[in-house]
């Protein structure tokens, strides 16, 4: 495939308002290299990750991204004469990624067993991309609800952990305790027994690799916590 124009243009232009240009790109080519099918992302923002994901999943010819947001941004980008919403559908259509992005305008809540039935008919989930809030329960969350949803191989990547070092330093015990087997209380907090006893399983049988993406270009907003979780 050679270089698409527009993608680069959608990038450069709406990019820099989340800062989220150069991880758009590391998605894709880790999406390309990796053939992922299955994409989550928390936070569509302006669909800057979710257009560069979007593509390389229609060149991989196979695979979905689910993106989800409740445009709480909206106001604020409207100040800046952005229609959030406008803009993710136009990017979406004039790319043609309407088949394998899927957004879905709603709020974000892990904790909600309703929300957690987006993701049911799942088999295996093979990327995660948080963006949208990044707190010690919110990282609780994440694995709480993902967990249960892996296949042989699964990326998580969360926005902003780097900067946060309460959330940076409690991510490193959790990965380092997960691969000493041992199982944080918060995997307990759900009702279906069916989805803990998932968790434990995969918990055991597999290794946890943390690291933290820090941006040295001060131009740049962006650091981003990359967990890699593979069965042994
Ligand atoms: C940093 S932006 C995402 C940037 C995006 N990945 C990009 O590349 O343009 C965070 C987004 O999360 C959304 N958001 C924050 N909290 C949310 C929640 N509880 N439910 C749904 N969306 C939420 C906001 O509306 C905002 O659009």
């Amino acid at each position: 495939m050679g270089i698409n124009f527009e993608l680069l243009k959608i990038s450069k232009k709406y990019g820099n308002i989340y800062g989220s240009e150069l991880i758009a790109q590391q998605l894709y080519v880790l999406i390309k290299r990796e053939k992922l099918i299955n994409v989550i992302e928390l936070g569509t923002g302006l669909g800057v990750t979710s257009v560069w994901i979007g593509t390389a999943l229609k060149e991989n010819e196979k695979g979905l991204l689910n993106t989800f947001d409740n445009f709480e941004h909206s106001g604020e980008l409207q100040r800046l004469g952005i229609q959030q919403e406008l803009v993710i559908y136009n990017n979406i259509s004039k790319l043609k990624l309407n088949d394998v992005i899927k957004m879905n305008k709603m709020n974000i809540n892990l904790d909600d067993e309703k929300f957690q039935e987006n993701f049911s008919e799942m088999d295996n989930i093979d990327l995660i991309f948080s963006d949208f809030s990044h707190g010690i329960s919110d990282i609780q969350n994440i694995f709480r609800t993902f967990l249960p949803y892996l296949g042989d191989k699964m990326h998580i990547f969360i926005d902003s952990v780097p900067s946060n070092l309460e959330a940076k330093y409690y991510l490193n015990q959790l990965i380092e305790d997960f691969n000493n087997s041992k199982i944080a209380s918060f995997i307990y907090k759900q009702t279906d027994k069916e989805m803990i006893w998932q968790s434990i399983q995969n918990i055991l049988c597999s290794k946890f690799t943390i690291h933290h993406i820090e941006e040295k270009d001060t131009t740049h907003q962006g650091a981003t916590t990359w967990i890699i979780i593979e069965k042994i």
